[in-house]
């Protein structure tokens, strides 16, 4: 279990781990990278969530002790560490796993669990509040728009940048989908004020959905997404953190903004792994209904292809035409592009984008 947990959420196999730890963050010549920021979070959070113990607790260890502690813990017997894996009171959809598995009479009233999904309103989130629409189940939705007319979700109207409407949308929730996204910078402020709102409210299973690569390309958003990454592991909630590649929708974005101009810009020499948002969804909805699960595996889509073949296919499918112009994408942010350091080997999408657009129709 503890070599899934390192190969899951470290991406790193048990000997490179210990040796990194003992002997400072760099990984050893040839293996591969890790995000020098990735094992002291990884560390406290490897102990607050799955050993269960206090954050002020793990603070006051040495880093020697915080290895020892969590190595005796490997070497305990793996059903205590089932037992002891998600932290703080059971929360009400565990109780609701209890009267459904402890034959309590028919007709006994089950309990709600209740579910918050932020930027509910966008292009993922709204396919996720979709699917996780069930008997038993609070599907909130939280956005700063009033409420639409006729909508089958407990609408909460609030503000993540200002804060306003957050306690009460969080109030109750078991379990918090984060799918809101400034698309900037305002991100990390975005996550804490949330996390803070879920602490102050009890200890829902936060799920986070990031992006592939956030640790190795350093783009603006992307290391926001790290950034806020890292809040959600420091939480001291349950968390689950699913990393995706770009959505269908983006790339169809890319292309049609260009829609005026008399050519179609294009990076030089970027590839992309495209995935159906809808498929990212249903994992997360997933994810969801169930335990905390740390880092999940990397969701990609099925096919990786040149940006130019992507953009081509789209024009096709508008019946437009447009001469390509290469634009090369200096720095390291372009050269991760180009590294493919945003793609996946987990190809686990199966919509293509030719499919996307042709249930598009547009
Ligand atoms: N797009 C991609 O290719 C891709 C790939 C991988 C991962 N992701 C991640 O998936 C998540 C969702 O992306 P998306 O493309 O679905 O986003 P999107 O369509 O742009 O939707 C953004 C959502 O965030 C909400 N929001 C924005 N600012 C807010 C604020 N201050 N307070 C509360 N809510 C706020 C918006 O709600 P209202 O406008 O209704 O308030 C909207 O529902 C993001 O975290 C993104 O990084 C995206």
């Amino acid at each position: 279990m503890w070599k899934d947990i390192l190969r899951d959420q470290l991406e790193v196999d048990e000997p490179v781990f210990w040796s990194c730890v003992q002997e400072g963050v760099q990984p050893p010549r040839g293996t591969p990278e890790i995000p020098a920021r990735a094992l002291p979070v990884a560390l406290v959070s490897l102990l607050v969530s799955h050993v269960g113990l206090d954050e002020a607790e793990v603070a006051a260890m040495s880093k020697d002790e915080a290895i020892a502690r969590l190595q005796r813990y490997w070497t305990e017997d793996t059903r205590t560490q089932t037992a002891k894996q998600v932290p703080g009171p059971p929360r009400r959809r565990d109780h609701n796993r209890a009267l459904s598995h402890s034959g309590v009479p028919s007709g006994h009233p089950r309990m709600t669990e209740t579910i918050l999904v932020t930027g509910g309103t966008g292009v993922l989130g709204r396919e996720a509040a979709r699917r996780l629409l069930g008997p038993d189940r609070e599907i909130r939705v939280l956005s700063r728009r009033d409420a639409p007319a006729g909508t089958p979700y407990a609408w909460r109207t609030g503000d993540l940048r200002t804060g306003e409407g957050i306690d009460a949308a969080v109030a109750g929730a078991d379990v918090i989908v984060h799918c809101a996204t400034t698309l900037g910078s305002k991100d990390v402020t975005a996550t804490n004020t949330l996390i803070e709102a879920a602490r102050r409210a009890g200890t829902p299973h936060l799920v986070y959905i990031s992006i592939v690569g956030v640790d190795r390309i350093p783009f603006p958003y992307y290391r926001a997404k790290l950034a806020a990454e890292e809040a959600v592991i420091a939480s001291g909630l349950p968390w689950t953190i699913l990393r995706a590649t770009q959505f269908h929708d983006l790339l169809r974005l890319l292309v049609d903004v260009q829609r005026r101009l008399p050519v179609l810009f294009r990076p030089a020499g970027f590839r992309f792994q495209p995935v159906d948002a809808g498929e990212v969804a249903q994992r997360l909805a997933d994810l969801s209904l169930g335990e905390p699960a740390g880092r999940a595996p990397d969701f990609g889509g099925p096919e990786v292809r040149d940006f130019t073949d992507l953009a081509r296919t789209r024009l096709r499918a508008a019946n437009r035409r447009r001469p390509m112009i290469p634009v090369p994408v200096p720095g390291a942010s372009g050269r991760g592009y180009r590294a493919g350091h945003h793609l996946t080997p987990n190809a686990t999408g199966t919509i293509t984008f030719e499919q996307y657009l042709a249930a598009r129709g547009d």
